[in-house]
């Protein structure tokens, strides 16, 4: 392919330079087309825009492909630790034994978060949503580690923000449900890992132990890695842009953690569910709630299905699908609403509407059905989500610094008045 473009405008030819990244993605590099030209490109919601390169995540929405610096999803959710694969996102490449133990020990050592975090809490109400607890008290760690303000911090200054991120989510996550549930915190343990670690935090009461179920713990391990990273989605984005004014990390994350919230992107889980349980309590007639989607006239839209990038099956989807029927039977869970959710999506695969759009479930679509099943409740599925999606927005934010990215400034085209004088309020 040629490595130059040409748009004709008028009487001008301009040539724009063709990028071709490692698996033969092409794009117009068009950073000097304003100068050039004096025009701009416009592209609502960046549907065909690229904002960056980036080495981390690669994702084929024609074949469902998704890779985490080239490894294949399958495998890592299959034969990894969540840990690990954080590692591997936000350092380049698989840990090492040593590199891993010192990685997950040093997270260890940093589970706790300040007492004084704990009166943030108490000021919520009860019916607070977690993610809007979690937002704040990600940024509140800010206040704690002014050092983390230095864009010129060391690079273990910046390492250990991360260690510290990584460690305190989970505390701060469970808190968030605990809270919630009027409960006695529970405080992280040394003697668990990662995954029974939040368990225990979010299911240990004074009064009892909680013994983290291996099934349990397997299945969060897997759905944190399938939810790790998905290259510039709109939280990712969200990330780098407010990573971009050299905002410190913290605050960074805590502006990914208010995005992915929205329903039409990490909200979409506990929609998801909120969707499944109305059409049961509706008597379970799909046809008519894919009648409903299909309606223009009809706000609804099918939760968990569609995506900007997966015309095809979301290979997450595919997986957390299988690993449903697995956790529901070894833990003996009936959910009528799985039966819904399957009904669903066989109705709307054989549909024309949902098969020309490319229509196909995501990862949300499952997932909730699973976080239910491990006694999760659906106001903190997107909470979940973002445990599972804090590495790769640290990856992202990382790699932004790294590749020295300018901070971001979209252009705009103006449409609003032209050029009119002020008129006094006593001739208005
Ligand atoms: C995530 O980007 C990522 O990578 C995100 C994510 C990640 O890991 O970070 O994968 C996580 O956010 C998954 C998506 C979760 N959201 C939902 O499940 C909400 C329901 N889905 C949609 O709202 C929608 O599909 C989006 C937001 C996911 C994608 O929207 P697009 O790409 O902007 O597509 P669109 O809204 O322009 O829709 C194209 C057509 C439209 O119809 P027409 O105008 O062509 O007639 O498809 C229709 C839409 O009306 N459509 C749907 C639909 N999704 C799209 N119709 C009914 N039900 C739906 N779910």
């Amino acid at each position: 392919m040629s490595k130059t473009a040409k748009l004709i405008l008028g009487n001008e030819t301009y040539e724009i330079p063709v990028v071709t990244g490692s698996e033969n993605e092409n794009g117009l590099d068009i950073s000097k087309l304003r100068s050039s030209s004096k025009h701009i490109t416009i592209d609502r919601g960046f549907k065909n825009t690229g904002a960056c390169y980036s080495a981390i995540t690669f994702l084929d929405g024609e074949n469902g492909v998704l890779r985490y610096r080239g490894y294949p999803i399958e495998q890592l959710a299959e034969e990894a630790t969540f840990l690990e694969v954080a590692y591997l996102l936000i350092y380049g490449d698989l840990p090492s034994s040593d590199e891993l133990a010192k990685f997950e020990n040093d997270i260890t050592q940093h589970t706790l978060v300040h007492e004084e975090m704990k009166g943030f809490l108490q000021a919520y109400p009860v019916n607070a949503h977690p993610m809007g607890v979690l937002a704040a008290m990600v940024c509140s760690l800010s206040t704690f580690y002014p050092e983390s303000q230095d864009p010129n911090r060391s690079q273990e200054a910046f390492d250990l923000t991360i260690i510290r991120l990584i460690a305190k989510m989970p505390t701060m996550a469970a808190w968030a449900f605990k809270h919630s549930q009027r409960h006695p915190l529970i405080y992280p343990q040394n003697k668990f890992n990662y995954c029974e670690n939040f368990l225990n935090m979010m299911y240990s009461m004074p009064t009892d132990e909680y013994f983290p179920d291996p099934i349990v713990t397997k299945a969060l391990n897997k759905l944190l890695i399938l939810h790790a990273d998905h290259e510039q989605n709109c939280s990712a984005s969200t990330v780098r842009i407010v990573g971009s004014s050299q905002a410190n990390l913290y605050a960074s994350i805590s502006a990914g953690v208010c995005a992915l919230w929205g329903p039409l992107h990490g909200g979409a889980n506990q929609a998801v569910i909120e969707m499944l349980e109305a059409i049961k309590n509706d008597g379970g007639d799909t046809d008519k709630w894919i009648n409903k989607a299909k309606d223009k006239e009809d706000p609804f839209r099918l939760m968990g299905f569609g995506h900007r990038v997966y015309k095809n099956f979301d290979p997450r989807a595919t997986i957390i699908k299988k690993s449903c029927d697995e956790v529901l039977e070894a833990l003996g869970v009936d959910d009528p609403v799985l039966d819904i959710a399957k009904k669903l999506e066989k109705v709307a695969l054989e549909d024309p509407y949902f098969v020309e759009r490319g229509l196909y479930p995501n990862v949300d679509f499952y997932s909730g059905i699973i976080y239910r099943a491990l006694g999760i409740p659906p106001e903190m599925f997107t909470v979940m989500f973002s445990l599972g999606r804090l590495p790769g927005w640290i990856a992202q934010w990382k790699e932004m610094l790294d590749n020295g990215d300018p901070i971001g400034r979209p252009r705009q085209i103006y449409t609003g008045a032209v050029k009119r004088d002020y008129v006094s309020l006593s001739k208005r």
